[in-house]
């Protein structure tokens, strides 16, 4: 990597081009993230304070929810909900093959056991229609994941699973929207990660829980903070240790004021992406099928996906596989207790294909011509 200046900052290399980085965001608002760190630091509290309160209220306003729990992780996230669902031993949860493994860990935690799932070739989305064999007098939730920043099909999911909680895993859905429902809004509860990289990261872990649904927020609140409801040192159930500390809600805060311009660059990135790959051989992703796309991810299927990517990375040009490996053939489903409906056929042969390109919003137009360049050249497309 050619860097150049002292402060990490600057330090954005001019001749390679990451598979993503926070580092050019992060210089634009630097004085906004310093300002932000300045209200916490002399404060009297570092967890569950007004900075925290604040930035769960902005986000519920954002998403067209009427709660929003701040958590210390995706993980948490998804692990809380389903507890607050009711979900634990003897019970079951339909969930895709493709996704990060933290989607079913999440349900493995709880006691319950994951169904997975495959998915619709077009977005690589759950396929509402796999739902019905997938059914059982044990299923006690759905949990679909707003795969690379595209919504799922929530209406036909709802449709396949009458009066069956979902919980959206919305980790790569940051402002993502079905038709004009953002995505946090569309199931019964939803769960955000804030890993420093996801379209809207904190610069550590963070996550949140959203929902319009009083007693799940009473209860996820409780869960949060070691199972207490009221006074300190009365806990009512087995509750978890994963709050949102006030140092990330305040950072958060001023990334949220951003997003929708980031949501902005990301799509042009990708509108630029496709414009340049037409008449190559890869499939570009299906645009905003089911509302606005977010584009955690720009992810192409492409012949020759490996020597694709060596080539790229032989030109400096960053590539990633999100994700390689299906979870239900991950080791850890080998040891624990999964349910598999066929065996995937649309996400095995996807997952030959698929490669995520180069996205953040601050892309410049030379670096996605570059990237364009590099795979027409492989292709000896022009
Ligand atoms: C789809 C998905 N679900 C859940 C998670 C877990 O989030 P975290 O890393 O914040 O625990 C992630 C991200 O890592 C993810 O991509």
């Amino acid at each position: 990597m050619k860097s150049t200046t002292a402060h990490p900052l600057d330090a954005v290399s001019v001749d390679e081009i990451p598979a993503e980085t926070v580092l050019r965001w992060h210089a634009a608002i630097a004085d906004e993230l310093r300002a932000a760190f300045e209200t916490v630091l002399p404060a009297p509290r570092f967890t569950l304070g007004p900075r925290l309160r604040e930035f769960e209220a902005e986000l519920a306003a954002y998403v067209g929810t009427t709660h929003c729990i701040g958590v210390s992780s995706g993980t948490a996230a998804l692990t809380l909900a389903l507890r607050a669902l009711g979900v634990g031993p003897g019970d079951e949860v339909i969930t895709v093959c493709n996704t990060y493994v933290a989607t079913a860990f999440a349900i493995t935690y709880t006691g319950a056991t994951p169904v997975f799932v495959d998915v619709d070739p077009e977005t690589l989305n759950m396929d509402p229609a796999q739902i019905p064999a997938a059914l059982s007098e044990k299923t006690k939730a759905i949990l679909p994941v707003h795969l690379y920043g595209q919504a799922v099909e929530i209406d036909r999911i709802r449709a396949a699973a009458p009066g069956i909680p979902i919980l959206e895993d919305a980790a790569h859905a940051h402002g993502a929207t079905f038709g004009e429902r953002k995505c946090g809004s569309l199931g019964d509860v939803a769960a955000f990660s804030f890993y420093p990289t996801k379209v809207m990261g904190a610069l550590g872990d963070g996550g949140a829980i959203t929902t319009s649904n009083d007693e799940l927020d009473r209860h996820l609140r409780q869960l949060r903070y070691m199972g207490q409801a009221g006074p300190k040192h009365e806990h009512q159930e087995l509750g978890y240790q994963e709050r949102l500390d006030e140092m990330q809600a305040a950072f958060l805060s001023v990334k949220l004021r951003h997003l929708d311009e980031q949501i902005d660059g990301r799509q042009r990135v990708a509108a630029r992406y496709r414009e340049l790959l037409a008449g190559t051989p890869v499939v570009t992703p299906a645009s905003d099928v089911t509302g606005r796309h977010a584009y955690y991810m720009f992810t192409i299927q492409a012949p020759k996906r490996d020597e694709l990517a060596e080539f790229l990375a032989g030109r400096g040009i960053r590539t990633q596989i999100i994700y390689p490996k299906l979870v239900p053939d991950q080791g850890a489903y080998q040891d624990h207790t999964a349910r598999r409906i066929g065996d995937f056929p649309v996400a095995r042969a996807a997952g030959e294909r698929i490669l995520c390109l180069p996205m953040f919003a601050e892309l410049t137009d030379a670096e996605i011509e570059r990237v364009a360049q590099g795979i027409r050249a492989f292709y000896k497309a022009d």
